[in-house]
């Protein structure tokens, strides 16, 4: 079997780790394509090295731009990339652009189509995320769903019948990662001394409105306990066009960490505030009570246990953040670390 996974942001370099390192152990011919949605060191190349994933076979070098504009470069130029390669699956992941293009271009291509971590819904139409993973999971041949929710909207849809659940790869690879770094014993340069609140804001809802900008940066600077801030690129763009100091009152700001400094960084934190979908549900496996500064998540779950808390207004961050720690749990909604070898076998063994 052949498969091409197509990948280009930060969060994809994640769920590639956990998929590549499955491929290779059950010898399935792997081509990576990086679209070079995301180019900057620290929000690509590190988590190639530090992630052990082999350098990928193909880079669009895309970079950045408006979302057509960006969407549109990476479907020309993947034509002839799927062409030359010729899969049995193209595998595309999450949520991002550079989900969307490759699932575009497979299609087109008459190549079946893989996606992993299919049937998530915010059920908020004005995201870029949302219309990308619904457009997606339409497309596809094969639904992996995260979990059993995902796997309901799926079948809401009418998809079903292309849906297995596996599980969410990202548990694999945090889950790893947290138990190599024990094992190791390796102390990663602590980004606080004592308790601090770690947070990171890239949203568009929340970076590109000043005034919504304004008010969250404004309640984190008046956090009574430190708060480290991963800025995002997009975060120090916004903030420098609206004139928004992001180092005010409690706030540091810190450049984005590689990702066992970020497992680290959570496991250490008193709580996490935060826009990313990711970052909620690693709060949620390494146990930090995480503030989500949005309407909704895709990863209700983590509010069902209430180890996450939705804080649609600016003013209620402090709160939430210091609020008492929840109860203890052992419920794993996204599986127990085994969700990539899921991912490979079902590859194997639907019928395309
Ligand atoms: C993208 C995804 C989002 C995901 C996020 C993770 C889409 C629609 N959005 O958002 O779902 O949560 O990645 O980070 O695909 N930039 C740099 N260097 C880089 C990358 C970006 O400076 O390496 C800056 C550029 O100014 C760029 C901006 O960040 O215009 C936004 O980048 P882009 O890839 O368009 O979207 P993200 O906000 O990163």
């Amino acid at each position: 079997m052949k498969v091409l996974s197509v990948v280009g942001a930060r969060p994809q370099f994640v769920k590639l780790a956990p998929v590549a390192d499955a491929m290779s152990r059950h010898s399935v011919e792997h081509v990576i394509a990086h679209t070079g949605q995301h180019y900057d060191d620290n929000m690509s190349e590190v988590f190639f090295r530090d992630l052990g994933i082999p350098k990928p076979d193909v880079h669009l070098g895309v970079g950045s731009g408006s979302h057509g504009v960006q969407t549109g470069a990476m479907l020309g130029a993947l034509d002839g990339v799927l062409e030359e390669h010729d899969p049995d699956w193209v595998l595309v992941y999450g949520d991002t652009n550079s989900t969307l293009a490759g699932a575009l271009s497979a299609v087109k291509m008459h190549l079946p189509l893989a996606h992993l971590e299919a049937g998530l819904r915010s059920f908020n139409r004005r995201m870029p995320e949302e219309h990308n993973r619904i457009l997606t999971d339409h497309a596809a041949d094969l639904c992996l769903a995260p979990t059993e929710r995902a796997a309901d909207h799926l079948r809401a849809e009418g998809l079903s019948s292309r849906t297995v659940v596996t599980g969410d790869v990202m548990t694999d690879v945090c889950l790893a990662t947290a138990r190599r770094t024990a094992a190791e014993k390796q102390s990663r340069a602590a980004v606080a001394e004592g308790d601090y609140v770690l947070a990171t804001l890239h949203r568009a809802e929340n970076t590109d409105d000043p005034e919504r900008l304004r008010s969250v940066v404004e309640a984190l600077s008046v956090m009574p306990v430190p708060v480290v801030l991963t800025a995002h690129p997009r975060l120090l763009a916004r903030a420098q066009d609206h004139g928004i100091d992001l180092n005010a009152g409690s706030i540091s700001v810190i450049a984005p960490l590689d990702y066992a400094s970020m497992v680290a960084a959570v496991q250490q934190a008193l709580a996490v505030v935060t826009d990313s979908g990711g970052l909620q549900k690693e709060a949620f496996l390494l146990r930090t009570p995480c503030t989500t500064v949005r309407t909704e998540t895709e990863w209700a779950e983590t509010v069902d246990l209430r180890w996450n808390e939705l804080c649609p207004d600016p003013a209620d961050i402090v709160s939430s953040a210091l609020r008492v720690r929840p109860n203890e749990t052992d419920v794993a909604p996204y599986g127990t670390g085994n969700s990539a070898d899921l991912v490979v076998e079902t590859l194997a063994s639907w019928d395309r």
